[in-house]
């Protein structure tokens, strides 16, 4: 059995690219029988980013509903916000003493978002990579699917366990980061250069998962491309065409070989098209979930508690064998 353990911050929208890039690639690590599945909400981490109280509170039950909408099962899968789980905070304590100030004035995210947050660069900022290396460490994780932009923070989650287990012997298991194949970059509608993100200052650049048709086929529709015609997969000289075919072929459970051929003397205005209805189809049954989902509050809190207490039964046992191992005097 292979432990894979991920995450997700509950901040803002839910976007095509959180979707295709993160949860689709959980749902599809949750179908093999040979994986035990853990995902959090990572609320603690969203905090470190100053937050509206009742928005906070919303986001975080409306990603809640979205990640059982889109398929992660909490009969398969342990489901939970990390905030439910007091040995993440306790960990993260425990491995702020093994970790260097230098190492995380060093991580680029760290650094991105100090310059973006100048007004509250607060310790949790800079923390955060310890606090997700002890969401991973917990569990004994094998590996973990994430994006691009945050392999850094597994391989400074292996070098602290490795630390650990350097002094005290065998206390973690070193952690993995795996990307996904297809799709784990989706791209801004609008600028093909750069990462859709929900904290975009123009609406029309990412999707929601929970965007109605019409405005999905309209910002489809009003996707950047290029001045050529054909459509060819070559992210460096064509991102936006490029863009759209990713999103097709996941959206169609296709490669982007078969989706190309498909265009065979067809134009953008056609790609555009195909695309927005494509995602529109993908996204329908997760949608009407959702709705039924999001107005069932007591079977969400339900499943929340459970997660939080399967999770909690693993934590608990790792959190206390390092407690030993440094030697604390335990009750
Ligand atoms: N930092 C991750 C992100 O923003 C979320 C996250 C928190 C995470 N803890 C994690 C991802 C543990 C993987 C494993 O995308």
């Amino acid at each position: 059995m292979k432990t894979i353990y991920s995450a997700i911050q509950p901040s803002g929208i839910m976007t095509l690219g959180n979707y295709i890039g993160a949860v689709d690639n959980w749902h599809r690590m949750q179908a093999d029988a040979n994986n035990k599945c853990i995902f959090a909400l990572a609320d603690l981490h969203t905090i470190t980013v100053r937050q509206d109280p009742q928005k906070f509170h919303e986001n975080a039950m409306s990603f809640y509903a979205l990640l059982l909408a889109l398929g992660i099962d909490p009969k398969k899968s342990i489901v939970y916000f990390q905030s439910h789980v007091q040995e993440h905070a306790y960990l993260s304590w425990l491995l702020n003493c093994y970790t260097m100030v230098g190492e995380m004035n060093r991580m680029t995210q760290f650094k991105d978002k100090s310059q973006k947050h100048a007004d509250n660069v607060n310790m949790g900022l800079m923390d955060y990579p310890v606090l997700m290396a002890a969401d991973i460490l917990l569990y004994n994780t094998d590996e973990v699917p994430v994006g691009y932009d945050q392999l850094q923070h597994i391989e400074i989650a292996r070098d602290i366990a490795e630390r650990v287990n350097g002094i005290y012997g065998d206390i973690f298991t070193i952690p993995k980061g795996v990307l996904t194949k297809v799709g784990a970059k989706v791209m801004s509608l609008q600028d093909p250069l750069s990462k859709m993100s929900k904290s975009d200052p123009n609406p029309k650049s990412y999707i929601s998962v929970l965007d109605d048709d019409a405005t999905i086929m309209k910002k489809f529709k009003s996707a950047v491309t290029d001045s050529e015609t054909e459509i060819r997969f070559d992210p460096e000289n064509k991102p936006g065409v490029s863009n759209l075919l990713t999103i097709l072929a996941v959206a169609q459970n296709k490669s982007i070989d078969e989706v190309v051929k498909d265009f065979d003397g067809l134009m953008y205005g056609h790609l555009k098209v195909r695309t927005g209805e494509a995602v529109c189809e993908m996204l329908k049954p997760m949608k009407e979930e959702y709705n039924r989902l999001i107005k069932d509050e007591a079977y969400l809190m339900k499943c929340a508690k459970e997660g939080a207490e399967q999770a909690h039964d693993i934590a608990i046992d790792t959190l206390n064998r390092f407690k030993k191992a440094i030697g604390f005097v335990t009750l």
